[in-house]
């Protein structure tokens, strides 16, 4: 290797076509996963944890489809907010197949029919302590009779027309059910996306006023979602979720959890997304308001370093903007 000053690594950076030619990592609308809320109600519902960020109504969630499908964006991230009277202790309203995310996944499917639908498998939007699975007298959360439960409203979603099913509450053993369950109903090309490590996290406030969970939820998920502390559980999780099936796997948070993402692709080699939560989201726009950064910037500036670290995309509430940066 030569040495200074025959080596002057400046020197690659002087202007934009030869920083654009040099570049290692390249982001594109084509990484991105947009997150959406869908409300039962007849109106747009802005959420005030979220500035930016809205629940729709079917009818109009049909139009930021289309709106991705011009922007170039390949997949959509369903979460509903479950009418308060359709929350029970079991969660039942999960596995109805007349539910607001199997009718959002079926007009979305109607209306555009190329672009991929994502959906959340876990109870939280739909039981009424919110939490993500059954819980006992004692308040455990229920691993196997949990799973169980997911596994049918997965086969649910799969009938409406979902793509791509991911379950996102960390129960023992639900990836190798729902598999089984998408095999023997018709499903045999359903993908799961594992969230295979993820965090107890201080990041999912806002997301959690949007599905309208987050006044019920009493005490933590800690017995079920992951310590900040740990990386080689990360690994055995992952381990785990592809071994009993899983298409691709995710990492959530994003940012603060990079280093797992690195872990997670240099050990495994497969697809590896993360999840931008509404934590994330919250900080650059409270950031961008006060004129601590400027969003277009930090916004493009995050999605690239979950590109770097390895991911194959992102799920990002910046989607839109992002995309519409990036000439999608
Ligand atoms: C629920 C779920 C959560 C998120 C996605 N699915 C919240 C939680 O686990 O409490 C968080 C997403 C975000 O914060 O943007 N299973």
């Amino acid at each position: 290797m030569s040495h200074y000053p025959a080596l002057r690594l400046r020197r690659t950076r002087i202007a934009q076509w030869s920083r654009a030619l040099h570049a290692e990592t390249v982001l594109m609308p084509s990484d991105l996963i947009w997150p959406l809320f869908v409300t039962a109600g007849g109106a747009e519902e802005p959420i005030a944890s979220l500035p930016g960020v809205s629940r729709w109504p079917v009818a109009m969630l049909v139009e930021r489809a289309r709106e991705a499908a011009r922007l170039g964006i390949p997949a959509l991230a369903l979460f509903p907010n479950t009418p308060d009277h359709l929350r029970t202790d079991d969660g039942a309203e999960a596995c109805n197949p007349g539910n607001l995310m199997c009718t959002a996944i079926r007009a979305i499917k109607d209306a555009v029919p190329d672009i991929g639908v994502l959906t959340d498998v876990a109870l939280d939007p739909y039981t009424a302590h919110g939490h993500d699975g059954l819980v006992d007298a004692r308040g455990y959360v229920l691993n196997d009779d949990t799973a169980e439960i997911l596994a049918r409203q997965a086969l649910v979603q799969a009938e409406a027309g979902a793509d791509i099913v991911a379950p996102s509450d960390m129960m023992d053993g639900r990836v190798g059910l729902i598999r089984e369950a998408l095999e023997t109903g018709g499903h045999a090309n359903v993908q799961i996306m594992a969230y295979a490590a993820k965090y107890a996290s201080a990041f999912y406030g806002p997301f959690r006023d949007a599905v309208g969970s987050r006044g019920r939820l009493k005490g933590d998920k800690k017995t079920y979602q992951m310590d900040p502390a740990n990386a080689e559980e990360a690994l055995r999780e992952v381990a785990c979720d592809l071994d009993e099936g899983a298409d691709s796997v995710m990492v959530k948070p994003g940012l603060a959890y990079l280093d797992i993402v690195r872990r997670v692709k240099e050990r495994f080699e497969v697809p590896v997304f993360a999840y931008q939560v509404s934590g994330e989201y919250a900080m650059i726009e409270a950031a961008a308001a006060v004129g601590a950064g400027e969003r277009d910037a930090l916004v493009l500036e995050t999605l690239m370093a979950f590109k770097r670290a390895g991911c194959s995309g992102v799920l990002s509430y910046h989607a839109p903007l992002a995309a519409r940066l990036l000439g999608g």
